[in-house]
């Protein structure tokens, strides 16, 4: 038998799109269960949150603030100017807590990103259970967004997987580091009609620049870029990005590394943190 999908009638189209855009923007939970949302808030400036992050936000009953551990003093402070900023209603609470820092030793990568991520399952099974009523909205703000090098979404699904809390969960886009990194330089992302990778300061040395032409890395703690030895080779970097401490450099390569290098480690040792990504580039556009 052929089944043949008939198109939608325009009502049944706005029918369905209402009913979309409600379950991703201000109704929905309260219904029987609990329900979670994963607000994406963008990379370090409060002025990145979209309005529907911001409408998610007045939606939680309560508003989980991760603040030791990976996640620095300095972004639990964005966290709470955003909430000061945006949250209008007065009856939602703030639940800060400390996130867990990663053990390493003795145990593989994987072996420690899955202990890691198990301990924060248990932290976030014991948020949703004693902080929110069965029918309580809960808001878990995440940094730029929630499907870029971040496991919010994976450890919320282990929670539900346990299946000790019962819950519904939405997820709301941010502006991520890289989309504030290509803004800063005035860059498109790819070059026309090509690929892009996105990979770690640990990764690099498998893509750019023999496999990939545009290479974005992120988390990088060694400071890969000054591996790479090719004259064609230019990097857009940036630090701090979307905050008042902003810097961002970029040109040839081998004629900024030594610059980059100096800088990053001046700030690291200012401001106690740091937080970079950079995009390396092989290559011009056909109208460059
Ligand atoms: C755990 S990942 C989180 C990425 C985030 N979900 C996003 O959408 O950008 C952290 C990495 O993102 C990059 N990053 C995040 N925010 C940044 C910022 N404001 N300035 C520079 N790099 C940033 C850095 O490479 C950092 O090591």
């Amino acid at each position: 038998m052929t089944l043949v999908a008939e198109p939608l009638s325009r009502e049944e189209l706005a029918r369905s799109t209402a009913k979309r855009l409600r379950r991703q923007t201000n109704e929905g939970g309260g219904e029987g269960m609990r329900k979670i949302l994963i607000i994406g808030i963008g990379s370090g400036n409060p002025e990145h949150m979209t309005v529907q992050a911001i409408n998610a936000l007045n939606r939680a009953d309560v508003l989980f603030i991760p603040t030791k551990g990976a996640n620095k003093t300095e972004l639990a402070e964005v966290r709470r100017e955003i909430c000061a900023r945006y949250v209008t209603r007065s009856d939602s609470r703030t639940v800060e807590f400390a996130v867990p820092v990663r053990r390493t030793e003795g145990v593989s990568y994987d072996g420690s990103v899955d202990d890691w991520h198990a301990r924060i399952a248990t932290i976030y099974e014991g948020l949703l259970s004693e902080e929110l009523g069965e029918e309580g909205v809960g808001a878990f703000l995440v940094w730029g967004d929630p499907m870029l090098y971040d496991s919010t979404i994976r450890i919320i699904e282990r929670v539900r997987a346990r299946g000790q809390v019962a819950f519904e969960y939405d997820v709301l886009p941010g502006i991520t580091s890289l989309q504030t990194l290509c803004a800063s330089h005035r860059i498109p992302l790819n070059l026309v009609g090509k690929p892009v990778e996105i990979t770690t300061g640990r990764r690099l040395h498998e893509s750019f620049p023999e496999k990939s032409q545009t290479s974005v890395v992120m988390l990088d703690g060694e400071q890969a870029f000054q591996r790479i030895d090719d004259p064609d080779a230019w990097i857009y970097w940036g630090a701090y990005l979307g905050t008042p401490d902003e810097i961002v450099i970029s040109g040839r390569l081998a004629d900024v590394k030594d610059r980059i290098l100096e800088t990053r480690a001046a700030a690291r040792e200012r401001m106690g943190w740091i937080m970079d990504i950079y995009l390396l580039r092989k290559g011009v556009d056909f109208d460059e």
